[in-house]
């Protein structure tokens, strides 16, 4: 059996959808089953479904040969592993945002809200620009709006978020999609698996 580890939640119902679209079985958590790991087994392949920023861990460590995971969480945790494809799913931003009418006069550190904190450090480290990261595990958006950070650097889909909040992206940082990685071990081991999974959902990029 080939173990796959799977992002809960809303970029989990994309992925199940494309590995159906392309013969897999994989039913959706979203359609009622609570089962975290299920088996196809016609494919041999055993989907296992986590927490979405511990899908790279599972895959690092060997305990899933192969996963799927946001280039957000690739970009914020630089596991080891092989990036094998763009999924074309999941599409969004990487984006800083700050109040409307808000301006960065340099006077002082740039009090910087974000889940992320290595890729914030680096986006503002290339620009040279002094800051004091406020490290958060959800609702970013409120950080600027109650006055705790000047900016956010978070993620933008829709941009109905910072609507609401009255908040404008200022910049964007990367653009942002679903991979299919595989653990390294894994990819020697059981090359012709993996690729026929990355064959059937993406492009392939780095094992050619
Ligand atoms: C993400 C992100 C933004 C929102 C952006 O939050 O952190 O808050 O989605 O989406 P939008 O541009 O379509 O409005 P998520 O729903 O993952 O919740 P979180 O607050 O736990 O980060």
């Amino acid at each position: 059996m080939l173990n796959i580890a799977l992002p809960k939640g809303r970029l989990g119902d994309k992925v199940a959808s494309l590995l159906c679209d392309a013969g897999y079985d994989c039913p959706t958590l979203a359609s009622g089953d609570r089962r975290l790991t299920v088996d196809d087994v016609e494919h041999g392949v055993r989907y296992i479904w986590v927490k979405p920023s511990d899908v790279a861990i599972y895959v690092e460590r060997g305990a899933a040969d192969a996963g799927v995971v946001g280039k957000d969480t690739l970009l914020e945790q630089s596991p080891d592993v092989y990036e094998l494809c763009d999924l074309g799913i999941g599409k969004c931003r990487m984006a800083v945002a700050a109040p409307v009418g808000f301006y960065d006069d340099g006077a002082r550190r740039l009090r910087v809200a974000t889940k992320y904190p290595n890729i914030a450090r680096g986006y503002y480290m290339k620009k040279g620009r002094d800051i004091d990261i406020i490290k958060l595990s959800g609702s970013i958006e409120t950080a600027p709006v109650i006055g705790m950070s000047d900016v956010i650097v978070d993620i933008v889909e829709t941009g109905q978020t910072l609507k609401e909040n009255n908040l404008a992206v200022t910049d964007t940082v990367v653009e942002i999609s679903a991979r299919l990685v595989a653990n390294k071990s894994s990819c020697k081991f059981a090359r012709g698996e993996i690729m026929k999974i990355a064959d059937a959902v993406g492009k392939k990029s780095d094992l050619r």
